[in-house]
Order: C-alpha cells, then sequence, then structure tokens
C-alpha cells in the first residue's frame, strides 16, 4: 500500500511553492475578488465581502471548498483553487482560476497552483480520482499535467468562448496509484470518446407548426405525441407518484424517490433566477394530457452558450418507445434555435446503456468520462460524457425555416 505523503509546512504553510502559496480564504480578500471569483462578470469588494461570508459557508456545506493562492513575494491573491467531492465521495473536483489581469502569466501560475495541490489530494489524502477542469488549456499547463500523472478524460468542444473565439474545455484525471495497482490500469479516459455519428437517424426535427388539439398551457414545442411546457412545482406530485411505481433498477443506482416537496421547491427556486441556471420543462403526453416526463438544461452559462441536457420517462412502459428521443429533439430545437446556444453537453452512468444509445441516436458524440466515479456489486463504474454542437444538428435537421411554434 501506498504510504500518505507528509508535506512539511515551512513559513507559509504545507502548501508552499516557489511563487505562490495556497491558504484558505480570508475576510481580508474581499479587496482582491478577480483573483478567486470564478466568474467572467467583476464583483466589487462590497459583493465581495457578501460573498465570503453568506456563500463560503454554504459551499462549504456541500462539500465545495476554495484556496486563493498569493505571491510569496508580496502576498497579494492572484488566483485560486475550487475543489471538493462534490458527486461521491471518493472523487475531488477541481478548478482554477487566475486574475484575468496577470494574462500570459496565468498557464505558470495554474501550473504552479497543481503541483502545489495535487500531492495534497492524491497522495496524501487518497483520493480515489483527482479531476481537474480546464478551460482552453494553454500547452504550458498541458505539460505540468503530463509531469504530475495527470492523462486526458474527456473534451468538450467549442464550449468556451475566450478572446473573441470558441476553445475546447478538457477534463484531466489522476487516478491513485495504489488503486491502478489493485484494479489495472483503465487506460486514459479520453479513449471512450469518437468522433460524431456519421447519421443519426433519432436527429430530427419533429416540432410542429400549428398543432391542432387540445395542448397544455404554456406550450414551448410541440411534436406529434408529446409537448413541451415549463415546469410546475405541483408536477412533482405526479413525478414522485410515478417514481414509486419505478420497475427498473439498471439505469441509476438503484430506484429514486424524490419528494413532491423538494422536487416542487426547485422548481420555484429555479424560475427565480433571470437569467436561469437550470430550466426544467415538463413533458406531456398530448394525446392524455398526462404529465410523463421531465426534459431539461442544467448548469445553463450564457457567457459560453453552453448547457448540459437532461431527461426522463417517469413510466416504465413509455421507454424504449421514442418518446424521450421526440421530448429531447423538441428540446434541442428550443435550446439550438430560440435560445441560442452552441454546445451542449451530457453525462450518462455507466451501466445506462438505454440512455447511451438515446443519445447516440440523437446525435450526441462520445466525448470521454470519468473512471471510478460509483460502484456497483463489488466493481467500480465509470460514467461518460457526450457533447453535440448546434452547427452538427443543424446541419443533420435543417434550418429552422418550418417546425417552430413559437
Ligand atoms: C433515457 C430516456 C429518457 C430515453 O428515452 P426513450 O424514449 O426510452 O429513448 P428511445 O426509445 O428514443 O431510445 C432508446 C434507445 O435505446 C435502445 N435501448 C433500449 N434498451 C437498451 C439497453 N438496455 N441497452 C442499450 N440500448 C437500449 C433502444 O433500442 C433505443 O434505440 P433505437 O430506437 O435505435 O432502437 C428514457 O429511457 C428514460 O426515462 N430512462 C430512465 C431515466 C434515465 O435513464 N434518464 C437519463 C439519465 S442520464
Amino acid at each position: 500500500m501506498t504510504e500518505p505523503q507528509w508535506i512539511a509546512p515551512g513559513e507559509h504553510g504545507f502548501l508552499a511553492g516557489e511563487t505562490l502559496y495556497m491558504r484558505p480564504l480570508e475576510l481580508a480578500d474581499a479587496r482582491y475578488p478577480a483573483a478567486w471569483h470564478f466568474s467572467p462578470f467583476p464583483i466589487n469588494p462590497e459583493r465581495a465581502e457578501e460573498i465570503l461570508k453568506q456563500d463560503l459557508p454554504k459551499e462549504a456545506n456541500e462539500r465545495k471548498h476554495r484556496l486563493v493562492a498569493c505571491r510569496r513575494s508580496d502576498d497579494i491573491p492572484v488566483g485560486a483553487v475550487s475543489y471538493g467531492n462534490l458527486w461521491s465521495t471518493l472523487n475531488m473536483w477541481v478548478e482554477l482560476h487566475v486574475d484575468p489581469a496577470h494574462g500570459d502569466g496565468a498557464a505558470a501560475m495554474k501550473s504552479e497552483m497543481l503541483r502545489l495541490v495535487v500531492p495534497w489530494m492524491s497522495a496524501e489524502s487518497h483520493n480515489m480520482v483527482v479531476a481537474v477542469k480546464l478551460d482552453a488549456p494553454e500547452p504550458e499547463l498541458i505539460d505540468a499535467m503530463g509531469s504530475l500523472g495527470f492523462r486526458p478524460a474527456l473534451r468538450f468542444r467549442e464550449a468556451i468562448w475566450q478572446g473573441g473565439n470558441r476553445h475546447d474545455q478538457w477534463f484531466y484525471e489522476l487516478l491513485h496509484p495504489a488503486w491502478v495497482e489493485r484494479l489495472g490500469d483503465p487506460g486514459p479516459t479520453i479513449n471512450l470518446a469518437t468522433v460524431p455519428p456519421a447519421t443519426s437517424p433519432g436527429s430530427r426535427r419533429v416540432s410542429i407548426k400549428r398543432p391542432a388539439g387540445p395542448l397544455p398551457k404554456n406550450l414551448i414545442l410541440a411534436s406529434e405525441r408529446v409537448a413541451l411546457r415549463p415546469a410546475e412545482a405541483d408536477d412533482w406530485k405526479e413525478g414522485s407518484r410515478l417514481l414509486r411505481r419505478e420497475t427498473e433498477t439498471f439505469y441509476d443506482r438503484g430506484r429514486w424517490l424524490p419528494s413532491p416537496v423538494v422536487g416542487g421547491h426547485w422548481v420555484t427556486e429555479a424560475m427565480k433566477a433571470d437569467p436561469p441556471n437550470w430550466i426544467p420543462l415538463t413533458v406531456v403526453l398530448r394525446e392524455t394530457g398526462q404529465v410523463i416526463g421531465d426534459v431539461g438544461l442544467h448548469g445553463i452559462s450564457l457567457f459560453h452558450r453552453t448547457a448540459e441536457t437532461g431527461s426522463m420517462l417517469y413510466l416504465p412502459e413509455l421507454r424504449g418507445k421514442g418518446l424521450g428521443s421526440e421530448a429531447k429533439n423538441l428540446l434541442l430545437e428550443y435550446a439550438f434555435d430560440h435560445l441560442g446556444f452552441h454546445m451542449l453537453r451530457s453525462f450518462v452512468w455507466g451501466p445506462n446503456t438505454r440512455s447511451q444509445a438515446a443519445l447516440r441516436k440523437q446525435g450526441y458524440r462520445p466525448a470521454g468520462g470519468f473512471r471510478w466515479e460509483s460502484t456497483q456489486g463489488g466493481t467500480f463504474v465509470d460514467s461518460m460524457a457526450f457533447d453535440l454542437l448546434a452547427s452538427e444538428w443543424r446541419e443533420r435537421v435543417g434550418p429552422a425555416t418550418e417546425g417552430a411554434t413559437a
């Protein structure tokens, strides 16, 4: 077994390098928000202080933390690392940020920050996987990742808008060597990525311009069989009721029992945000008017024009009949044509092969994934990531001349 690696503390603590040292955020850091505020939009010190007082404790409750990187020469904060065991206690997620004022020096600072925190997160803290998100990484930073033992895990094409151009977003992974020794090396996760599907029969413009017959109030788009409307808090009463009758256990880690109170709260909160971070839509079966599922856009960035798509049909007997793909095609049309998104992504649990098949059919491309994200029957399972560009979707389905409701 690999022994824990102990890093001796020096003058600036145990996360100190040649030019930088890392420490937890303090209230005085409100004077330097550009160093630790992970957003393209600026904030002033007053707002920064509010965030430090209110959001930092909330983030800590969600197992998310930030360390600020200070210059050794003058103790000025220049960047930050955000990290946490967000999805699984086995895996550490890391994001890097440098004050944009440092321009070309950012890659060197990020590389040094990683050299400081990674041995602490991997060798000392024994996280099974350390995964780092890199927006438009510079070659120098990629080299630093390689020298630390990281390998590419997934790439979201054109996900980042920076300096007037679009760039790829990468995730790199460091697998703990003791686990590689025990489980065998699964190889770089990026090997799961492929080129976009040559044909995607399920990728179609399915909306009907002037649909006849009963339609849900507040309609967004309708196809032959389904209609989308904004989710309402009460939809979760039906969702919760139907999911209690779930018969399938393979598509997630067992069955899911969402409370209508919690689901309703999520929807109510989502509707308050403008611009939104999550757009939850309800799928209605047109023939009966019944609520049968939901689709949505999560983790929305209107700056980068990207989002994650999600979908669920509540009744097992309605799955595998193309209804989910029909609803998803409406969602894609809404996201690309109406809201102007540039790229959409999706994550799927490894054993959920049906959802993966549905995404491929809808034209998404396997983009890589994450290793050992959860467990099943005494083994570790991966998750898969997918991406889809507006340009390739439009190439397949044609221009938005016909079919849009709005
Ligand atoms: C994911 C979901 C929304 C997809 O909708 P759907 O209506 O079932 O999807 P479709 O019928 O359009 O496509 C499913 C495809 O998977 C294939 N499929 C079915 N079962 C499969 C399995 N066990 N393994 C692999 N492929 C499978 C079907 O053949 C079909 O492909 P085809 O039309 O080319 O034959 C729906 O299945 C669902 O709600 N599942 C439960 C929740 C879930 O998994 N959500 C996604 C979480 S990431």
